[in-house]
């Protein structure tokens, strides 16, 4: 199946390259304002493909989107250090304005694959410039908080002494600042997070959670900071999402779409555990929150909806 990934940078060319070693698609379209960084960034992969997987692998515009059952968006502006998601507000919609509607006259009934931060502001852009155009809401997604989740049973994993894939646990609302880890439903094979940790002797308490805590709110900054921008860990997380939705894999994975209402906030986009599969969002769960997570997933809702309000679309 074809794939385009509109911003050949960082995050759209690592994605390229990981759903290569992957195998997965049998055409990747990679498509950037700058021509020549496309058609390099393509060079480059396909000479890792005789160690990998055959795919028909080409830089292009728009058009050669045609007919594409998934298009990556991983185009815009990016964190330099120390710098907010939100703060790329404004230039990121403006770019949106201009590449959702190119891709969608090409592939109308391509699920859109949203990568562009700030995430689930660009979700919410790119879903109202897509059902504009008689597009299905329902498939257009965002990463969302897939990757502070895997940042979150990461740590939580190499803590407790298990593997990641082992540890059942979430995070909700905005990918940026404002998260929410679910600590309150974490569990082991259905053992509550607490008692796994205290059965294994390694201490929860509220110094070790704040610490988790901060880790994985404040992973990206700390990434930047140290080589100026992060894209291995939301390229792997691309490649997973693009698998699930190629193949119908109906994975429930924290994904970031727009929702009619999330603790009050109306019509906004956030991530909350998502059914995914070849039509895009399949089913929304909404996972039991003690009262401090309720009120921060409502503070995280409210954040992303001011911002959306101050928008000039
Ligand atoms: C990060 C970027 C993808 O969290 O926002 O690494």
């Amino acid at each position: 199946m074809k794939i385009g990934i509109v911003g050949a940078g960082h995050v759209g060319s690592t994605a390229a390259y990981t759903l290569v070693l992957q195998g997965i698609g049998s055409e990747l379209v990679l498509v950037d304002q700058q021509p020549a960084l496309a058609q390099a960034q393509v060079m480059d992969i396909l000479h890792a493909t005789p160690f990998s997987h055959p795919v028909h692998l080409r830089a292009g515009q728009y058009a050669d989107l045609q007919d594409a059952a998934l298009v990556i968006v991983a185009a815009g502006v990016s964190q330099q250090a120390g710098e907010s998601r939100l703060a790329l507000l404004q230039r990121n919609a403006d770019i949106f304005a201009h590449i959702i509607p190119a891709i969608l006259r090409y592939s109308p009934d391509a699920v859109l694959l949203i990568a562009t931060n700030p995430l689930d502001i660009m979700t919410q852009v790119a879903t109202r410039i897509a059902v504009a155009a008689g597009a299905d809401a329902r498939r257009v997604l965002g990463t969302g908080t897939m990757l502070d989740t895997a940042r979150f049973r990461a740590l939580l994993g190499q803590h407790c002494g298990v593997a990641p894939g082992s540890v059942h646990a979430y995070v909700l609302g905005e990918h940026g600042d404002s998260e929410v880890l679910l600590w309150s439903s974490a569990s082991v094979a259905g053992v509550p997070l607490s008692q796994f940790a205290a059965d294994r002797g390694c201490s929860l308490d509220a110094a070790v959670k704040a610490h988790i805590d901060q880790a994985v709110r404040r992973a990206a900054y700390q990434i930047i900071a140290g080589k100026g921008a992060t894209y291995y860990g939301i390229g792997a997380a691309i490649a997973l999402l693009s698998r699930c939705i190629l193949f119908d894999e109906r994975q429930v994975l924290t994904v970031s779409s727009v929702q009619d209402q999330v603790q009050g906030v109306r019509d906004v986009a956030l991530s909350l555990p998502q059914v995914v599969g070849r039509a895009g969002i399949l089913q929304t769960l909404y996972p039991p929150l003690d009262s401090l997570e309720q009120q921060a997933l409502a503070a995280s809702a409210q954040i992303i909806s001011e911002h959306v309000a101050g928008l000039v679309l």
